[in-house]
């Protein structure tokens, strides 16, 4: 690919990533996430700079240092990811859904800290929307859009599914559960299209990053 396109086959070109856990708010003090560390998305971000792009990282609360050069988003709940995801991606060449966003929120967060009164309680919860979904029906859609599949069985199949369903260009799907992929340092990448699928084999998230970036800037030349 250096050969064809140069190191820097990403030069000019917009790259949105979203990356990390989101938190849904149960009262001033409490929330509901997931254990996402932020490593891919991070690594991505980093990979992606350096490869040219101008990159722009819609984060959740993740304990990690901004790759140099890129520019980043802090937000913690699965709506404002929404907002900063929408507004940055618009336009973008290449959006990447790596967050973890959580799928449900409680349906209402509690204006005073909840208190211990009762013996049980019930949290009533409701959907998030589909980011990745919305960002690929937008009207200024970026010219791919890529999202991951974390799942704990049949990896392959609901990976396709999630592909097809939201309208996306690549998927990166992954087998989660067993200490495999969160907050580890490696990861076993599937990357599924519509009509091919190439299984990377297991590397650092480091590692993983470099090749799906490397072969997004081939899809994408592939599409201009
Ligand atoms: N995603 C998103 N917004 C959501 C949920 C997920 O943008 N509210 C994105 C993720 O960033 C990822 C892809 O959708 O790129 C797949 O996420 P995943 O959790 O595997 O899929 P879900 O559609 O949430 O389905 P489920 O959790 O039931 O498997
Ligand atoms: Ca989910």
């Amino acid at each position: 690919a250096e050969a064809l396109f140069g190191p820097q086959p990403l030069l000019g070109r917009q790259v949105v990533i979203t990356a990390g856990p989101t938190r849904e708010p149960l009262d001033p003090v409490r929330y509901l996430s997931n254990h996402s560390s932020g490593k891919m998305g991070f690594a991505l971000a980093e990979a992606a700079k350096a490869l040219g792009a101008e990159v722009t990282l819609v984060s959740g609360p993740v304990s990690l240092a901004t790759p140099a050069g890129v520019s980043r988003l802090d937000v913690e709940s699965a709506l404002q990811m929404r907002d900063a995801a929408l507004g940055a991606a618009a336009g973008c060449d290449i959006f990447i859904g790596c967050a973890a966003v959580a799928d449900y929120r409680p349906a209402s967060s509690q204006p005073q800290k909840i208190k211990k009164s009762q013996d049980k309680l019930t949290v009533e919860m409701v959907k998030n929307p589909d980011i990745i979904s919305e960002v690929a029906a937008l009207a200024a859609r970026p010219r791919l859009v890529v999202g991951f599949a974390a799942e704990t069985q049949d990896v392959e199949h609901y990976a396709r599914d999630k592909l097809q369903r939201k309208g996306l260009d690549l998927i990166a799907a992954n087998a989660v559960g067993d200490g495999l992929a969160f907050g580890q340092d490696d990861n076993q990448l599937t990357l599924i299209t519509p009509d091919r699928q190439l299984p990377l084999p297991r590397a650092s998230k480091r590692d993983l990053a470099r090749q799906l970036m490397a072969e997004l800037a081939t899809l994408l030349s592939e599409k201009a």
